[in-house]
């Protein structure tokens, strides 16, 4: 049983693989954490996020680095978006993603990609999706509860420019499976959301 969840930065998919992995009792991988992990390593090797063979050479990260909080900061996710777009990068994480997948047991991992390319035949595929407004929204009481002072409208126009490289690259870009249940949390809160999910991955179960 594998769950794909795919969707935007901030709308709420990386909170929903995890209730989805707590509900069903399978193992979450969190996809867009290897892509974090590249970009800051590109940082770290000192160089450039936008040249592919840096990228590439960036994707041999220690695994010790994906437990460094740093990774959950925008300035990586910005930094994982470009690195993101280079095709040999998403070919090198591939195998990963796809043993992650078809593990005994099943699993459930979100990112831009799950249900179209890493795991097509995925018994459920959700693409959450909210407004930029509701995202920025979040993101902002999320970073001032983290005592990270920044403009709203600064999250808006960074979640845009995410928005726009994540759609419009040429290899997997984001964009919903044609058989993706889309979850539109703008008007859901946490709970809201979680059950919609689990209703919905329920649903496609029943249906598999
Ligand atoms: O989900 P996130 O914000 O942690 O992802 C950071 C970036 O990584 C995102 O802007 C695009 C890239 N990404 C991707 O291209 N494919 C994935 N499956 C996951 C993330």
């Amino acid at each position: 049983m594998i769950i794909a969840v795919d969707g935007p930065t901030a709308s709420g998919k990386g909170t929903i693989a995890k209730a989805l992995s707590a509900h069903f009792g399978v193992p979450h991988l969190d996809t867009g954490l290897l892509y974090r992990a590249v970009g800051r390593q590109v940082l770290l090797a000192g160089g450039d996020p936008g040249d592919p063979d840096d990228a590439l050479a960036a994707c041999r990260f220690e695994d010790a680095l994906l437990e460094d909080p740093v990774l959950r900061d925008e300035e990586t996710g910005g930094l994982a978006s470009r690195v993101s777009v280079h095709p040999p990068v998403r070919e090198a994480l591939f195998a990963r993603q796809r043993a992650f997948a078809t593990q005994d047991g099943g699993a459930v991992l979100d990112g831009r990609d799950i249900g179209t390319v890493i795991a097509p035949e995925a018994a459920a595929k959700l693409f959450i999706t909210a407004s930029v407004e509701a995202r920025a929204h979040r993101r902002f009481l999320e970073m001032r509860e983290r005592g990270v002072k920044v403009a709203l409208i600064e999250i808006q126009d960074d979640l845009r420019r995410r928005d726009e490289r994540d759609r419009n690259r040429s290899v997997a870009p984001l964009r919903p499976a044609e058989d993706a249940m889309v979850i539109d949390t703008s008007a859901l809160d946490r709970d809201e959301a979680i059950a919609a999910a689990i209703e919905a991955v329920t649903f496609a179960m029943g249906d598999a």
